[in-house]
């Protein structure tokens, strides 16, 4: 018989991760504690924007022409522990106010409020990205709770997607890492991934702490490949060199690689930044900090890229931003989301608003997300409206229409011709041959 397969928490991980396991053929369940979120779902719908998830969901809940009918939401857990044989967590672990530690309040509730109904043997699998140990602690209270004691099992599957690409990442991952403590949970992960599996994606069977620190390791090392290119950027603009051209010519040596080496405002979202901060504290109390201060340097670097952003756009104000429009040309945290968790662009966009100036956002996606949070600063409709009347107009998420831009027309509506670069990635050529002044971060003027 098909393993049935629930998804706690319909978040970003979640609704993927339920919509895709569909798409493998399970018959799956999701539960939120959200009832909104759930009817939304439900009804083939996101909350959010991901490209090929809302379509994946329409192929498999019911009451769609041609749907499989194989996923279905729900708010009660009694339902979700009667239905699944493995049960995956996928609730989100945030950065705690005021400090650098995850919270794990959502993590600890679902499986607080799983456990107690779980009357059969099964496998209780994290995703949630967690503070190495926290399945060893787990796995002692789902026993606890659960009525059918030790036979309700915990494995920990650390999720690596990228948003802009959630769906795409789970059906066909660089890897699948396993972190388990018997034969059983490692035969229904197997079989849980069979496909990806016979794709040839490697599987990789670790314990709990090992599976936990991939995914710390992982995001810490993208940050910090990241934030290696910035201070090169910063290297260069004190010695006139282009860090464009430096990171082509890095990337050239596969040792190093090319990817996640674009020098510019910074790296953003909910998992980067909150990540590298909750990896230090944990290592921190496990007495092995001394291990992980570099990481405060990388987050260091990739703050003081938005305070540069906010002087290069100063200057192009000549020195002050008092009665001085300017456009902001993204919103997002990076293209193809409409995510602003920890945005570069609208903390930008802000720290300008906040010095005096007149800011005019414009984003394809995340206008009403960035309406939300950002209240004071003026929205546009377009590139064109953003830019009307602006001194300066700066470029901060590469959406693939800001590439488009036909700089020509643009400097017809601006008070001067002056682009900010946030992302070393227009063609600056282009824009020079339009008559605009065309300034990069760690390019010479
Ligand atoms: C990141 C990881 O890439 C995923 O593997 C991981 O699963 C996910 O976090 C998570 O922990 O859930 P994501 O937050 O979707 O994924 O975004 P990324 O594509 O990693 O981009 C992060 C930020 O880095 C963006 O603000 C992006 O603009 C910036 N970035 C990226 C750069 O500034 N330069 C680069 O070269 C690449």
């Amino acid at each position: 018989m098909t393993l049935r397969i629930t998804v706690i928490g319909t978040g970003y991980l979640g609704a993927t991760h339920a919509a895709c396991m569909a798409e493998l053929g399970f018959e799956v369940l999701g539960l939120d504690i959200d009832p909104e979120k759930i009817a939304t779902l439900a009804a083939g719908k996101i909350p959010m924007y991901e490209p090929g998830l809302a379509e994946l969901l329409v192929k498999h809940v019911p009451g769609h022409p041609g749907s499989s009918g194989r996923l279905r939401f729900t708010t009660s857990y009694e339902e979700v522990a009667d239905f699944g044989d493995v049960h995956f967590l996928c609730t989100n672990t945030p950065q705690k106010k005021g400090e650098f530690a995850a919270d794990m309040s959502y993590v600890d509730a679902a499986l607080d409020s799983l456990a107690p109904h779980l009357k059969r043997p099964t496998l209780v699998v994290g995703k949630s990205t967690v503070p190495v140990g926290s399945a060893n602690r787990l796995a002692v209270r789902l026993a606890e709770l659960a009525p059918v004691g030790a036979a309700a099992e915990l494995a920990w599957n650390p999720e690596f997607l990228r948003e802009g690409f959630a769906v795409g990442d789970t059906l066909h991952p660089d890897r699948l890492v396993v972190g388990v403590r018997s034969e059983r949970a490692e035969a229904l992960l197997r079989e849980v991934y069979a496909t990806p599996v016979a794709e040839g994606v490697p599987f990789v069977v670790t314990d709990f702490a090992t599976a936990e620190l991939v995914k710390a390791a992982a995001n810490s090392f993208l940050a910090t490949k990241i934030s290696f290119i910035n201070a090169m950027a910063e290297v260069c603009e004190s010695a006139g060199a282009d860090v464009v051209q430096l990171s082509k010519a890095l990337s050239f040596d596969e040792r190093i690689g090319g990817k996640f080496l674009n020098a510019g405002v910074g790296f953003g979202g909910g998992c980067l930044p909150k990540d590298i901060r909750a990896f230090m504290a944990r290592a921190g109390e496990l007495g092995a900090d001394q291990a992980l201060t570099f990481l405060r340097e990388v987050d260091s670097i990739n703050m003081r890229r938005r305070s540069r952003m906010v002087e290069l756009a100063r200057e192009q104000c000549g020195g002050g931003f008092l009665g001085r429009r300017v456009a902001v040309l993204g919103a997002a945290f990076k293209p193809n989301s409409d995510d602003i968790r920890d945005s570069p662009a609208l903390n930008v966009a802000a720290q300008i608003q906040l010095q005096g100036a007149q800011v005019s956002v414009y984003d394809p996606k995340a206008m009403d997300n960035a309406r939300k949070m950002f209240p004071g600063l003026t929205y546009a409709d377009s590139p064109l409206e953003a830019a009307e009347g602006a001194h300066v107009v700066l470029h901060l998420t590469e959406w693939q229409e800001f590439r488009d831009l036909d700089p020509a027309v643009l400097g017809t509506v601006v008070a001067e011709r002056r682009i900010l670069d946030g992302r070393n990635i227009l063609d600056d050529a282009k824009w020079r041959a339009a008559g605009w002044s065309y300034r990069a971060m760690g390019r010479p003027t």
